[in-house]
């Protein structure tokens, strides 16, 4: 499905009925890397996952794809589909982009799922890496992107698996402009630290054992900083961890669902 928010046409499941979990994607990904949280929940919950802008089936424009221009076209979608107040579950970036939307439209969140991420903003290294990695984009395509970050997706058991094939598939027809607006977003975005207390709606932290990303330490401090919130860290799995390890990260998301009365 798609529909017209800020000035572009963003694509998005949109399966079953009840309160609405909605799924964001990390870097450099697409809704797809969720069916298997979409078929799993799709019969109790209704279940959205948009291709944020520039990425997917959905278009961008010019210019840094800012974490809260992310965060602004999913609340535009969310208004548009008369959802009313939503579970969002953001992985990576996509939790980048859940901290903001918690920023602008704390009242739009019954409850927040942040999967290997982190509240910290880029340091100046990171940030000057990032610039020069759309550079590259821009000189010579998303390949660069694909081969910096297929490797450091799963754990390392997981390398040579036909896993790994799929997560690569998930890159592929990768859009320069997006992944390039996306880096510069990214680049810029401002530190969430100071945010994390104030999160009021319940709260589930969950992280790969073996993440090498965004490592494990990241989520015990969002964990710890965050009122009430629960962390699960799932073993055998990195970066991808609702995908590679998906039967046990959806079984962790209903069980901390149904405890908090929002099953
Ligand atoms: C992601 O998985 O979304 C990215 O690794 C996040 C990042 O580069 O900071």
């Amino acid at each position: 499905m798609q529909a017209a928010v800020n000035g572009i046409n963003l694509c998005y499941t949109d399966e079953g009925q009840g309160l609405s979990l909605v799924f964001v994607h990390g870097f450099p990904l697409r809704r797809a890397i969720w069916q298997r949280q979409i078929e799993a929940f799709r019969s109790s919950y209704r279940v959205l996952a948009p291709d944020l802008r520039g990425f997917g089936d959905s278009e961008t424009q010019p210019g840094p794809a800012t974490m809260g221009q992310f965060a602004a076209d999913l609340h535009a979608l969310l208004q548009q589909l008369a959802t009313g107040p939503v579970v969002l579950i953001g992985h990576s970036m996509g939790g980048y982009v859940a901290l903001a939307f918690a920023r602008y439209f704390p009242r739009m969140l019954r409850g927040l799922v942040l999967v290997s991420t982190k509240a910290g903003q880029d340091t100046p290294e990171a940030a000057a890496g990032r610039r020069a990695t759309a550079e590259k984009v821009k000189a010579s395509g998303v390949q660069v992107v694909v081969e910096a970050m297929a490797s450091k997706m799963l754990a390392p058991g997981t390398q040579d698996s036909p896993t790994a094939a799929q997560v690569r598939e998930f890159m592929a027809r990768l859009q320069p402009a997006g992944v390039i607006n996306a880096l510069l977003g990214m680049a810029e975005r401002p530190d969430a630290t100071a945010l994390l207390a104030q999160i009021a709606v319940p709260t589930l932290v969950i992280t790969g054992a073996d993440d090498t990303l965004i490592p494990p330490t990241e989520s015990e401090a969002l964990a710890q900083a965050i009122p009430g919130a629960q962390l699960t860290v799932i073993p055998r799995a990195g970066h991808l961890v609702a995908f590679e390890q998906s039967d046990e990260f959806n079984r962790v998301l209903e069980e901390w669902l149904n405890r908090g009365g929002l099953g």
